[in-house]
């Protein structure tokens, strides 16, 4: 069990126990042992008024002052849990406090439990738990999560709440404030003149070729090693994705072989920034020009990252990301964004967005329903306040997976990412290469490590996708060997120390 709700009865009496600034063993213990402990914000006033007269009864010194730094202290360890306008049922309730605990505890987990020191809610059995209880299960250790979402949340918790509880009572849930707030702040994000928020990263390329007028006919040279979207969306609009192999280092396109690629109906190049870093730009943009073609930049994992300097999504004619939850910066839901320094083009992708509409009822152009709801760009905004700080912990987490990996990484042959000079990485992924790869997954799957193949197949021999027109050997034998080990900014140095030592386990096991 992992979410605890604090009664505030168990909250006064720690607190009558430590002094100040600090919190009592159990809580410490039981943090370290991946327990979460969460405080009902309805139970705040009630809390301290308990807690200042106890301290008045014992004759503490200040006791308005010292219940207020002890609670400060408690709480630095806790999060806040809503109460929301549901939890205003329960007036036929006799125990009204443990009704609204156990509503709002029934909003966390299945799993969620209420630790509390009331003898008559003890009495009642589950959810109600007492701390001396807690401690007789505490021993086991917590799983590895192959992404964190819920650390993020937790940092940013009430900021985030209260932004989403702004749209629920504006009621814009479509093009709502949040939406042109969002495309501001991205845009000097990423610093070009226009971004243009979208409904998923797959709109985001799809309207990104219709602006550029692409259609039966057109050709698009691209990676043969992507996530379906990006050929996807070439062949809805009838043209051909004409593939071409990845560089073996980056498992991004292979910017020398693209010219060979090239006839009168190639209409643009729509490289991939995979597992977080972008491909050669300064070459693409060279072939780009000389050709007469449009670069659309399929920056869905590579958002946050810079090559020479500037910010993907500003690397080619269009920039096109995706906000999925997953991703480095993610919503909670689809969304996705364009970016573009042409007015032109900017004018074109916000009517597609919406019905090709310039005007409302008037449609200049065919379009779609690509809308960004509201209630994403709300979040967004939220979690664009740490998203610098996230960058450097993911950083600091591919550093610390070189530096538990490196010294047996040759002789296992395990192949570990390179970031060449000029890139940064946003380490959508941390993705290794090893042999034997689907035996090497599940024998770390036993072992509680979760890991994913991004992405098993080049696109090309997709049924959906077929085409039998190329060879395509880095991507084919990539897809054999790439295996993504867990990645996201809150990974410690422990878990990650424990991950590698698996890896190096199962792999000597598998190769011996
Ligand atoms: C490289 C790439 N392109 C496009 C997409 C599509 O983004 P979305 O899932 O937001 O539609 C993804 C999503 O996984 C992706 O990884």
């Amino acid at each position: 069990m992992r979410n605890w709700v604090l009664d505030g009865s168990l909250i006064v009496a720690s607190c009558m126990k430590t002094g100040a600034n600090s919190v009592p063993t159990w809580l410490e213990e039981a943090l370290s042992q991946g327990h979460r402990f969460w405080v009902y914000v309805g139970q705040l006033q009630s809390t301290r008024t308990d807690l200042t007269r106890q301290l008045t009864e014992s004759g503490a010194d200040q006791p308005e002052a010292t219940a207020t730094s002890r609670l400060a202290s408690f709480l630095s360890r806790c999060q806040w849990l809503a109460a929301l306008a549901e939890d205003g049922d329960v007036l036929a309730e006799a125990d009204l406090i443990g009704a609204q605990l156990r509503k709002a505890a029934a909003r966390l987990d299945r799993d969620s439990g209420i630790l509390t020191d009331d003898p008559q809610r003890i009495a009642q059995g589950k959810p109600f738990c007492t701390v001396a209880r807690l401690q007789e299960r505490s021993t086991s250790s917590d799983g590895i999560a192959f992404i964190d979402l819920a650390s993020q949340q937790d940092r940013i918790r009430p900021a985030l709440e209260s932004a989403l509880h702004r749209v629920l009572h504006h009621g814009r849930y479509i093009q709502g404030p949040e939406i042109e707030a969002l495309e501001k702040r991205l845009a000097d994000y990423v610093g070009v003149e226009h971004c243009v928020g979208v409904s998923s990263g797959t709109d985001a390329l799809l309207i990104a070729l219709m602006a550029l007028g692409i259609g039966p006919g057109d050709e698009i040279i691209t990676t043969a090693f992507s996530f379906a979207a990006t050929a996807e969306v070439i062949l809805l609009l009838g043209a051909r994705p004409v593939y071409v192999d990845i560089d073996p280092v980056t498992f991004n396109i292979d910017a020398s072989l693209i010219e060979e690629k090239i006839n009168a109906r190639t209409r643009a190049i729509l490289p991939v920034g995979l597992y977080g870093q972008c491909p050669d730009f300064s070459a693409m943009r060279l072939i780009a020009r000389q050709h007469g073609l449009a670069l659309i930049e399929d920056a869905a994992q590579s958002f946050g990252a810079t090559q020479d300097g500037v910010r993907s999504g500003n690397l080619g004619t269009i920039g096109a990301t995706s906000f999925f939850p997953a991703k480095p910066l993610g919503a909670y839901g689809d969304a996705g964004a364009c970016f573009t320094n042409d007015t032109d083009l900017m004018t074109r992708l916000r009517e597609i967005r919406d019905h090709g509409q310039s005007q409302r009822y008037h449609h200049v152009r065919l379009g779609i329903n690509a809308r960004m709801a509201s209630i994403q760009a709300a979040v967004l905004l939220q979690k664009l306040t740490v998203f610098d700080d996230e960058l450097v912990m993911r950083q600091r987490a591919a550093t610390c997976y070189q530096r538990f990996l490196e010294e047996s990484a040759d002789a296992m042959g395990i192949i570990l990412p390179t970031v060449p000079p000029g890139n940064t990485s946003s380490w959508a992924q941390y993705t290794v290469q090893v042999g034997c790869r689907d035996q090497v997954q599940a024998a770390l799957a036993q072992r509680g490590v979760p890991t994913a193949v991004h992405y098993p197949a080049p696109i090309p021999v997709q049924p959906a996708m077929l085409d039998s027109s190329g060879q395509y050997p880095v991507s084919a034998r990539s897809a054999q060997c790439v295996l993504s080990l867990p990645m996201h900014p809150y990974l410690n140095s422990a878990t990650q120390q424990r991950i590698a030592e698996h890896l190096i386990q199962v792999v000597k096991e598998t190769i011996a």
